[in-house]
C-alpha cells in the first residue's frame, strides 16, 4: 500500500476576484491567499490523507519558502526525505486568480521544479520498483517524467499519469502508463474532439489500460480495458475554489488503487474527495481526509 509521487512543489499566490480582468482592465480583489501548492505535492498530500504511505520526490529552493514547505509537509505527516534542494533556482511559485464561480486560471513559475533530471530519477529506481503506484504530472522536466514512466514499466510498477499541464506536443507513446487521468480540456487537446464521450472513445484506442476523464461537477468517464465507457456522478456541492481539485482526485484515486480497491470504487472515492475539496479555499488546505471522504453523505 504505497504511492511514490514525482512532481512539483510550489508556493501559490491566489487572488479572489469577482471576474478575471480583460486586457488593459483593472479590477479589485476581494481577498488573497498565500498557500502551499504544486501538482506533485498536492497529489502526494491527497494520497497521504486518503490513508496511503507516500514518498514525494521533488525539488525546492534553498530559501525560506523551501524551508517553510518542508516544515508544512512534515507537520502534515508527509516525508521530506526525498526532496532535493536547488542551488540554482528558488522554490517554484504560482499566480492564481479564482473567480466568484470558483473557476481558476494559473501561471506557474517553475523555479526549482525544473531541476529534477532523469539522472536524479535514477537514484530512486529501487523506490520506484518497490512501490505499488507511481503517480506523475507534468510540472517538472518532460524528459524526467518520460524516464520515470519507463523505469516503472520495466519493473512492473503501475503508473498513474496525470499529464497536467498538458503540452501541445504530448504523445502518450512516450509516457508508458496504466491509467491516464485527464480533465475535459486536456482530453479535447489530446483527442481533437470536444465531446468527452467521443474523446474517450478515440483515446481508448491509444493502448492505455484505463482512461479517466473528469469534468468538474459533471460525470467522470471511465474507459477500462476497452469495455464500454462508464459514467460516475460526483456529489453535488457549492464550489468556492476549484484549485487543486484535479490533484485531490488523482491523489485519492492513486491511494485507493494502491490499497487494491477496484477502479470503479476508486473513482467514486476520488470523485467525492475532489467534490469536498472545492468547498474550501486553497489547494492543500482543502484536501479531505479518508474519514471525511468516507462519511460524506452521497
Ligand atoms: O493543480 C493546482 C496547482 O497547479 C496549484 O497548486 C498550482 O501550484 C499549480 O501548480
Amino acid at each position: 500500500m504505497s504511492v511514490v509521487v514525482i512532481g512539483s512543489l510550489i508556493i501559490d499566490n491566489t487572488i479572489y476576484v469577482q471576474r478575471i480582468p480583460n486586457h488593459g482592465e483593472t479590477v479589485f480583489a476581494k481577498s488573497s491567499l498565500v498557500s502551499f501548492g504544486g501538482k506533485g505535492a498536492n497529489q502526494a498530500l491527497a494520497a497521504h490523507l486518503s490513508g496511503t504511505d507516500v514518498q514525494l520526490i521533488g525539488c525546492i529552493g534553498q530559501d525560506s519558502e523551501g524551508d517553510q514547505y518542508k516544515k508544512h509537509l512534515k507537520g502534515n505527516g508527509v516525508s521530506t526525505k526525498f526532496l532535493l534542494h536547488s542551488k540554482k533556482y528558488k522554490t517554484g511559485s504560482a499566480f492564481i486568480t479564482v473567480e466568484e464561480s470558483g473557476e481558476n486560471s494559473i501561471i506557474v513559475n517553475p523555479g526549482a521544479n525544473q531541476e529534477i533530471a532523469p539522472d536524479h530519477i535514477d537514484n530512486y529506481s529501487e523506490l520506484i520498483a518497490k512501490t505499488d503506484i507511481l503517480l506523475l504530472q507534468q510540472e517538472i522536466q518532460e524528459e524526467s517524467v518520460k524516464y520515470a514512466c519507463s523505469l516503472a514499466k520495466n519493473c512492473n510498477t503501475k503508473v498513474v499519469m496525470n499529464p497536467s499541464p498538458i503540452k501541445p506536443t504530448f504523445n502518450i507513446n512516450d509516457f508508458p502508463c496504466d491509467v491516464l487521468i485527464l480533465n475535459e480540456i486536456e482530453s479535447e487537446q489530446l483527442s481533437g474532439h470536444k465531446c468527452p464521450l467521443k474523446s474517450i472513445e478515440v483515446l481508448g484506442r491509444l493502448g492505455v489500460n484505463s482512461i479517466i476523464i473528469t469534468q468538474g461537477p459533471g460525470p467522470i468517464l471511465l474507459k477500462h480495458e476497452s469495455n464500454k465507457t462508464l459514467e460516475y456522478s460526483p456529489p453535488k456541492v457549492n464550489a468556492v475554489d476549484t484549485v487543486g481539485a484535479g490533484d485531490t482526485f488523482a491523489g485519492a484515486f492513486a491511494s485507493a488503487l494502491s490499497e487494491g480497491i477496484q477502479i470503479k470504487e476508486a473513482i467514486q472515492f476520488a470523485g467525492t474527495a475532489a467534490s469536498i475539496s472545492v468547498t474550501k479555499p486553497g489547494a492543500q488546505g482543502a484536501i479531505p481526509s479518508k474519514k471525511e471522504i468516507e462519511s460524506f453523505p452521497l
